[in-house]
């Protein structure tokens, strides 16, 4: 077998939960999307003024949240009272922006094994230490196996992966980069998690010669969703996991 990878189902990872149908990184919305069986959550996380880690993609609160101003500049106390629910639809008012600890304590309660893809979001703010942090936490659950930590930034990869060298790291891209699983291979990086329209069948075959694993993100599209599973690729991360469970399954 030329490609063994390949031969793998592909995993079906729900992007910021089910992000299409409920308020995105929310428990509501990873509850749905374990519900509906996805192999994996991907999830972003920041760090709270006083140190926690908070599950949020904006640096800013105000997309997602009734509140204003920045994830860095609130307490945990603060961020917890924000409701993260209501931005999208009303019935969704009672939720609040999750901390990594509850996320990590709805994985490790799963009857099955669940991946998580931790996106690290280090942008605006430099969050010394982030990484080491979430592994530190993905750890003491017992989750280093099922654990990916993302992010574009990466500095944080690297800074994580000389502290924890067992620990799983993907670079996430979104232009188009040449043999990308050398640039894997030098940061010892397991996967590559580039944006969907940035490579080709070609990319794949060279990141599984290597053994890295290549997940694309956001595939939202059903003929793009085929696209890829004939590829082989070993996960896709998508807004809409009910339907990429229902094209997988229909293959
Ligand atoms: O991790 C894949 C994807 O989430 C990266 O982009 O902006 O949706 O976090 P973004
Ligand atoms: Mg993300």
């Amino acid at each position: 077998v030329k490609d063994p990878q390949a031969l793998k189902q592909t995993e079906v990872f729900g992007h910021r939960g089910w992000s299409a149908k409920y308020p995105e990184n929310t428990m509501a919305s990873f509850i749905a999307a374990l519900e509906i069986g996805v192999d994996g959550l991907e999830f972003d996380v920041h760090l709270s003024k006083d140190g926690e880690i908070i599950v949020i993609h904006d640096a800013n609160l105000s997309r997602t949240t009734n509140g204003q101003g920045y994830v860095e500049d609130h307490t945990v106390e603060q961020l917890r009272k924000l409701d993260a629910g209501s931005w999208f639809d009303k019935n969704f008012g009672g939720q609040v922006i999750p901390t990594l600890d509850e996320v990590l304590e709805l994985a490790s309660l799963q009857p099955r094994k669940v991946k998580l893809n931790i996106e690290l979001k280090l942008g605006r703010a430099p969050y010394a230490g982030l990484g080491d942090k979430v592994w530190q936490k993905v750890c003491s659950c017992g989750l280093m196996n099922e654990t990916i930590i993302s992010s574009f930034n990466h500095f944080a990869l690297r800074d994580l992966k000389q502290i924890h060298k067992d620990a799983n790291i993907a670079i996430l891209y979104q232009e188009g980069l040449v043999d990308p699983w050398r640039y894997a291979m030098f940061l010892k990086a397991e996967g590559l998690h580039p944006h969907y329209q940035t490579f080709d069948e070609s990319v794949v075959r060279g990141s599984h010669a290597m053994g890295t694993s290549i997940r694309p993100y956001t595939v939202n599209d059903v003929s793009k969703m085929n696209e890829l599973l004939t590829w082989g690729v070993d996960a896709i991360i998508t807004d809409h996991p009910d339907v990429l469970l229902a094209v997988r399954a229909r293959r």
